[in-house]
């Protein structure tokens, strides 16, 4: 055979084995086996210039090149499609012996764990739980609390005022979003008398408010009460240092101080040693050594009155405490809005 045709078969070969991919076999295909330019092309047309004799066995030996060389790219095509369909199967291969991924259980937002919490304490002591409405007359919220239209301490209450509707019923006229919970004292004893009564009552309340890191226009607190004969100041401030040791551990002291609200008489503020720093003073009670928990004081006889109790026969205590406010202290979160963003960062923290 001719030396031009056995070089030419063993570098086209050698190219053949390098070409990778489809567009470098394209290449290959192009450079040597095709008609125009191609290197097979071009030593057939050697041919013209050969003496006659020689030219029957040249045409023969280029012609078995250009089978060969065919045949060669035919099968490297091939392989090149089988590697690349393995290599296909290969990343998309599926054990299906591997376990699922189980679903995310979700948990109880960390207020209604905190709600849970203090029922369980209250409901220990003796207090069951009673339910009033979101929505109130104007009347339980304020005016049966002892707090008449205009009187300046509706001051201490920021109002949602939900309709001015006219009602049959002067008391039923205005609605409000209930700015506290103790609108549900009236209706407990309502309810209950002239039986005692020990209830809390955990509740959403709305105030107009401008949103801060410190206060949300809503939030949760709880009531108490307690109503029968007897009922002594000192009963209050057991009942509060007893829920504070059951809450926040057995070592927790108490404090109480003077204060004022329209349905209380007399009103108390209590606080208990800081639960971080156990009194000492640090960043979370503000160097003070003492953590606000609850307003407090003995119902008023005009409440204990609306409430359908003689008070010369009757006494009784009532607290209100808030719910995320301490929770923000145990925790360290520093931005209320966090309880109402719905951020599963936030709350998945407190699973
Ligand atoms: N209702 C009061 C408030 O929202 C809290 C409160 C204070 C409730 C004293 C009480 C109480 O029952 O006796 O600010």
């Amino acid at each position: 055979m001719h030396e031009n045709l056995v070089s030419l078969r063993a570098e086209a070969l050698a190219a053949l084995a390098e070409a990778g991919d489809a567009a470098a076999l394209e290449a290959w295909r192009v450079r040597y086996l095709s008609r125009k330019g191609g290197a097979l092309g071009a030593a057939m047309d050697v041919i013209g210039k050969l003496p006659r004799e020689e030219r029957p066995a040249y045409g023969q030996a280029a012609n078995e090149v250009k089978v060969a060389l065919e045949e060669a790219f035919a099968a490297r095509q091939e392989a090149l499609k089988q590697e690349a369909l393995a290599a296909e199967l290969a990343a998309g291969t599926v054990d299906v012996t591997l376990p699922g991924r189980p679903p995310s259980l979700g948990h109880l937002h960390i207020t209604s764990q905190n709600l849970r919490e203090y029922r369980a304490v209250f409901a220990e002591m003796g207090f069951e739980v009673y339910d009033g409405p979101d929505v109130e007359t104007d009347d339980y919220n304020f005016g049966l609390l002892n707090i008449p239209p205009y009187h300046p301490a509706r001051d201490m209450w920021d109002t949602f005022w939900v309709s001015q509707d006219a009602q049959p019923d002067p008391a039923q006229r205005t609605l409000v979003m209930r700015t506290h919970t103790s609108p549900g004292q009236i209706r407990a004893m309502r309810d209950r008398c002239p039986e005692p009564v020990r209830v809390i009552l955990p509740g959403k309340c709305y105030r107009y408010e401008q949103i801060t890191a410190r206060s949300e226009h809503q939030f949760y607190q709880i009531e108490g009460l307690a109503v029968g004969r007897n009922i002594r100041l000192t009963d209050l401030i057991g009942t509060l240092h007893e829920f504070a040791r059951k809450m926040y551990g057995p070592s927790r002291t108490l404090r109480v101080r003077g204060s004022y609200f329209p349905f209380t008489e007399p009103s108390i503020e209590a606080d208990m040693d800081c639960i971080l720093c156990g009194g000492k003073g640090c960043a979370v009670c503000k160097h003070t050594g003492w953590l606000e928990i609850a307003g407090a004081g003995m119902v008023h006889p005009i409440v204990l009155r609306n409430g359908g109790y003689d008070p010369d026969v009757y006494s009784g205590f009532a607290f209100g405490m808030g719910v995320e406010r301490p929770a923000m202290l145990r925790h360290r979160i520093n931005d209320i809005r966090y309880f109402y963003g719905n951020d599963l960062r936030f709350l998945g923290q407190f699973g």
